[in-house]
């Protein structure tokens, strides 16, 4: 579990960037830091999508200092976090407390030189006989020691990192404050919407810059997220939502306000199993959109036949060469659903961590003659 310790052992004048996203997204994140920083002429060496053997995290590796690397990673759509490890060590399991006082105690912080306050987040994975609260104490209180900062846990000015990997420690600075996922302001959020670094990686997904769709269509729209996220990329694209609830479209209509790109996306009250006859034939060429999960529309529904409902309507949707990226729920009975569907093969298919769950995320393509 732990073959990647050694990309952590940093190197002098080394930069080592933490980038977290969802479990599943991980090469979707080193494509999107490899296209930024290509523009940005920003030098990098290893990139490490498995660190500690967990989900979700990526390390880069780069002679960069952290003032030129940061800003370039804090521009990215698919992470939530950035973070910088400085140092790492393993704790004597005897006497952690002293372990990680010592090692916060005696590193030195340009950040914390710089500011009046702090605080010390730690998230802890293996057995100790200790918390993470208790982690962050101790390392609060060799910040407070050294540099006499006061520790303001909600208006804080540098978050200190302290996480706990079995027997190893590592200390460092996050720079994101909230998730850069929430990049747009939210006025309706209902519990079910998707995070915008997930709607970020379904388009990435359907690589539209190869396949230049003209129209992406999301028929389970809830509040926008998918739409307000591609129009806020794809300035050609034309753009529509559809959701059967009222208050979901009205909703999704007062974000993309709020966003201000109400202009670039048509929100419609639609119920998806009519949604051929209310588009037409061949109306889109791209749908990414994730349908309700089981818990949303009960346990008792046919899952097989509702999919399949959805396929054929989509069918008639998509023209030629249409494609559709979705995430999925039931996975096993997406699969049958679409093995029932002559019109579409899968092309892709992964497994995503959203929200405690494990959806499907598939790339179906439209079969040729359909
Ligand atoms: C998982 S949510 C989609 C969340 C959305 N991506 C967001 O970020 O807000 C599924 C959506 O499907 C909608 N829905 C369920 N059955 C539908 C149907 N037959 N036609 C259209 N929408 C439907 C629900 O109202 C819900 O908003």
């Amino acid at each position: 579990m732990f073959s990647s310790v050694s990309h952590v052992l940093l190197e002098r004048d080394m930069t080592a960037l933490l980038l977290t996203t969802n479990g599943g997204l991980e090469d979707v994140v080193e494509a999107e830091f490899r296209d930024h920083a290509n523009d940005a002429d920003l030098a990098y060496g290893s990139i490490e999508t498995e660190l500690f053997g967990l989900d979700g995290r990526i390390q880069i590796e780069t002679e960069e200092p952290p003032e030129r690397v940061v800003p370039v990673a804090r521009r990215m759509r698919s992470i939530h976090h950035v973070l910088r490890y400085v140092h790492t060590f393993e704790f004597d399991r005897g006497t952690p407390s002293d372990s990680i006082y010592e090692a916060v105690y005696n590193q030195q912080f340009d950040e914390l030189d710089q500011s009046d306050s702090f605080r010390v987040t730690s998230n802890r994975y293996g057995d100790h006989d200790f918390t993470s609260i208790d982690v962050q104490t101790w390392a609060g209180q060799a910040v407070v020691d050294r540099y006499g900062l006061d520790v303001d846990l909600e208006d804080y000015e540098t978050d200190v990192r302290v996480d706990v990997f079995e027997d190893r420690c590592l200390v460092g600075i996050q720079y994101t404050r909230d998730s850069l996922s929430k990049r747009h302001p939210r006025v309706f959020s209902p519990k079910v919407s998707l995070k915008t670094n997930v709607a970020f990686a379904m388009l990435h997904l359907a690589h539209v810059d190869a396949h230049a769709p003209d129209m992406l269509l999301d028929p389970f729209c809830g509040a926008g997220t998918i739409p307000i996220e591609a129009a806020d990329i794809h300035s050609d694209l034309a753009i529509y939502g559809s959701d059967w609830w009222e208050t979901g479209i009205e909703g999704a209509r007062d974000n993309a306000e709020a966003a201000e790109l109400d202009d670039r996306i048509t929100f419609e009250q639609v119920d998806a199993r009519e949604m051929s006859d209310h588009y037409g034939e061949n109306a889109a060429d791209l749908v990414v959109t994730n349908p309700p999960y089981g818990a949303e529309l009960g346990q008792s529904l046919d899952f097989h036949q509702f999919y399949r409902e959805i396929l054929d309507q989509l069918e008639g949707v998509l023209g030629p060469e249409g494609r559709i990226v979705m995430l999925v729920d039931k996975r096993g009975i997406f699969n049958g659903a679409v093995a029932d569907t002559p019109a579409f093969e899968i092309r892709h298919v992964r497994i995503v961590t959203v929200g405690g769950l494990y959806p499907g995320l598939f790339v179906l393509q439209k079969r040729e003659g359909h």
